[in-house]
């Protein structure tokens, strides 16, 4: 209902507002998470123009890099922060964070966008979470590969970054167990070989 007699225009300019305040919020709230989400973005639409996507789907990566995150503003700060080994109960509540983002999201009108909000930690193979579904787009997939890889790349408070080189290793393991689509997976790591192999300074400045 909400978008009845709204032009393309407004509905975008209102969108922009909506996204930019988020953002703003999460760099206040949550630097680590603002930084590790803005390279995720980079990242994916990088990824996808060399996947040969269209504008509108290039577009939906970049706010879906700055927001997929944006659920973690809910989880409790001590535990987002917690350096050790997390509970079961921790861990679940951080894993309501996909959820809490395609709520938050709601007054978006881009259901792509919610859309990998919602689904980028879950699974080809179903045990992915919160849900375990199976049915993962285009966009979702070349998001969470992004993701992983900044993820595994930053310091975080239960562990050091991995250096690029090791997590290319761990990607590319026959026996890897991140789920991704394998074809997807290997037209990143030959573009991660070819485009940045610098990555973990860039990582590292953000970190700091
Ligand atoms: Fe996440
Ligand atoms: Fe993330």
């Amino acid at each position: 209902m909400h978008s009845t007699g709204m032009s393309d225009a407004k509905r975008q300019q209102w969108s922009g507002r909506i996204t930019h305040g988020l953002v703003s919020q999460l760099a206040r709230l949550d630097p680590h998470t603002h930084s590790h989400s803005a390279r995720v973005a980079r990242l994916s639409v990088y990824f996808g123009m060399k996947l040969g996507l269209c504008a509108q789907e290039l577009v939906t990566l970049q706010a879906a890099g700055l927001l997929h995150d944006i659920g973690k503003l809910r989880i409790n700060r001590r535990v987002l922060r917690k350096p050790g080994p997390l509970t079961r109960r921790e861990r679940c509540e951080i894993q309501r964070h996909p959820q809490y983002g395609f709520e938050m999201l709601a007054a978006l009108p881009n259901p792509a966008l919610r859309e990998i909000t919602l689904k980028h930690h879950e699974r080809l193979d179903g045990k992915g979470y919160p849900h375990g579904i199976r049915e993962l787009p285009l966009l979702v997939r070349v998001l969470q590969i992004a993701d992983a890889w900044d993820g595994l790349g930053s310091h975080r408070p239960y562990c050091r970054a991995i250096p690029s080189s090791r997590i290319r290793r761990m990607l590319s393991s026959p026996d890897n167990d991140f789920g991704f689509d394998p074809e997807l997976l290997e037209r990143f790591l030959a573009l991660t070989t070819r485009v940045f192999p610098d990555y973990d300074s860039i990582a590292d400045q953000s970190a700091a």
